[in-house]
């Protein structure tokens, strides 16, 4: 300004000067921040130039309430025994206040001030917990509690979680107060592994803030209750695949294999394993009740039976499970063994009929049976079981391949076939005795088991 032209213009100019310089000095910015215990924060000090742009003779200070937290002077720093044992530290060039490893009880207000200029920060802090420390079994519920701190009323919390595939889990609300809700998620599957999300959010003051946990779900990669269709005298592999490997379970757990030939029946142990924290499947054979062998060679954190000749008796429920910290899940297979045999075993001579049997060591769920028919036979050849019917007979009096399938939901499961060859008419018939399992069929096993199928290897020359 040269200079004033009136004396009443110069008071004015002056007054206003004063006037606008009372504003600035209560230049009051609020703002809220919020942080998750355990994470990290930054809180700027808004409208602040960079040091660069910043006059030499500024000075800049950090408070919590108010406790002095560090004072910035000249670029030289002056931190106070508050500071450093909150372990704060300040970020150049805008002199933002940095907070790691966040606790409930740093929520409050913090106060940025330089110049005339003052920024208040109330930082808003939530804490997650998860129950177990995140580590479950499968089928196991867990529990989430989600607690608040700030120095303003605490907000009414809308809570969403969203699971490792990012699907929106209602969670059912155990128990709520301003500072703390109790959240129960559902089962949980072993496909559930990974991070989960938890959507927090509030209308007044607006927060929305996510928070990521992880969830590691260990148990068997195998549906919960699996059924295998063999064929009697086929080789069976029982497998259960853990996902140990998958999800990176770093805590060592133990197993067994058990055995149950009914409902009803004891249970034997085949099979007990550890997995150490750090290291590989061991296992050891607990029973030579029936001839099993443990594969050497099978996929990693993998438990597996291989029986070379199945009986019809050792059908049944072979339960693999698994135990951490006393808790326990399991996965069943049952093994379901059919078989045929015919009364007389054969040849048919003219005339005469006989009986094939076709049997289930237990019974078949709802959606399947059993059907014989003879191949290149014709509609009056084929008879289907009733439900839970274990055992088909058909009085026959054709010779020819007869087969008995297994089907479920319309698809053959299995089959065995009884070839039954006519007798000479002099009655000095060789015996054949195609379709006796023991004899002269040959088993071909697949390794997923629920495709065996025998076939008959000697096939004889119809005599008439
Ligand atoms: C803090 O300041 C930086 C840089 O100006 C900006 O990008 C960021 O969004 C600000 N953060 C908050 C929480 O206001
Ligand atoms: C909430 O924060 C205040 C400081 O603002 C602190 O005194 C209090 O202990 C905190 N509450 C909890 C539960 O940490
Ligand atoms: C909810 O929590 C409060 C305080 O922690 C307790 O007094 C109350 O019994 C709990 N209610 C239920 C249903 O768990
Ligand atoms: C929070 O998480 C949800 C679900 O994963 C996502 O849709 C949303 O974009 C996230 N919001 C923020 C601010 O990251
Ligand atoms: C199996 O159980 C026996 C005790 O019955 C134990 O000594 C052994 O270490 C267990 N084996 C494994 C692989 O866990
Ligand atoms: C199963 O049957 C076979 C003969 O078919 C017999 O040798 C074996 O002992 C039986 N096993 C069991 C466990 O009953
Ligand atoms: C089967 O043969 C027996 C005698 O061998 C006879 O009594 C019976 O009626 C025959 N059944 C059929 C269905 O042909
Ligand atoms: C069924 O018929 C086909 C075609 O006619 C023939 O090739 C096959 O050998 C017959 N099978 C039996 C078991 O008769
Ligand atoms: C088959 O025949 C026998 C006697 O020959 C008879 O006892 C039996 O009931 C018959 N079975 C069927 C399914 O017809």
């Amino acid at each position: 300004m040269e200079s004033c032209g009136t004396a009443v213009s110069c008071m004015a100019a002056a007054f206003l000067l004063l006037l606008l310089g009372l504003l600035s000095s209560m230049a009051q910015q609020n703002e809220l921040q919020t942080g998750v215990a355990g994470g990290e924060v930054t809180l700027n000090c808004t409208g602040i130039l960079p040091d660069s742009k910043l006059s030499q003779d500024t000075v800049v200070t950090w408070k919590y309430y108010d406790t002095l937290l560090c004072r910035i002077e000249k670029r030289n720093y002056w931190k106070t025994p508050a500071f450093i044992r909150g372990g704060f530290d300040i970020k150049a060039p805008y002199k933002q206040l940095w907070m790691q490893n966040l606790k409930l009880s740093d929520a409050g207000i913090y106060t940025c001030e330089y110049s005339s200029h003052k920024v208040r920060t109330s930082l808003h802090v939530f804490k997650l917990t998860i129950s177990l420390d995140g580590h479950f079994l499968q089928n196991e519920v867990p529990e989430l509690i989600l607690m608040q701190n700030s120095s303003s009323p605490l907000p009414d919390l809308n809570i969403a979680l969203f699971d490792s595939n990012n699907n929106r889990v209602t969670p059912e609300l155990q128990n709520k107060s301003r500072q703390k809700y109790i959240v129960n998620l559902r089962k949980l599957e072993a496909m559930d592994s990974g991070t989960w999300v938890c959507q927090v959010h509030s209308d007044s003051p607006l927060i929305k803030q996510n928070i990521s946990f992880a969830v590691k779900v260990l148990g068997f990669q195998n549906p919960v209750l699996e059924r295998k269709y063999v064929t009697v005298d086929s080789t069976v592999i029982l497998s259960w695949h853990l996902n140990s490997q998958k999800i990176r379970w770093r805590k060592g757990f133990t197993g067994q294999l058990n055995w149950k030939q009914q409902e009803s029946a004891n249970a034997h142990e085949l099979l007990n394993f550890s997995v150490p924290a750090q290291g590989e499947l061991l296992e050891t054979k607990k029973s030579s009740i029936f001839l099993f062998e443990i594969p050497e060679r099978k996929p990693e954190s993998t438990i597996e039976v291989r029986l070379p000749k199945v009986h019809f008796n050792h059908s049944g429920q072979y339960q693999c499970q698994l135990e951490y910290q006393g808790r326990h899940a399991q996965s069943q297979i049952e093994l379901v063994v059919m078989k045929v045999s015919a009364n007389p075993v054969g040849p048919l001579s003219r005339g005469a009929n006989m009986t094939l049997t076709c049997q289930v060591s237990r019974p078949l769920p709802p959606n399947a049976y059993l059907r014989w028919e003879r191949v290149n036979g014709t509609k009056m050849d084929i008879k289907s079981s009733k439900q839970r019917e274990v055992k088909l007979e058909v009085n026959i009096s054709a010779a020819g391949l007869w087969s008995c399938h297994l089907i479920e939901d319309s698809e053959r499961k299995i089959s065995l076939h009884y070839h039954v060859a006519t007798g000479k008419k002099d009655g000095t018939s060789k015996t054949t005795l195609a379709g006796k399992q023991d004899v002269s069929v040959s088993t071909v096993s697949g390794h997923e088991g629920t495709q065996n199928e025998q076939r008959l290897l000697s096939r004889e020359e119809l005599d008439d």
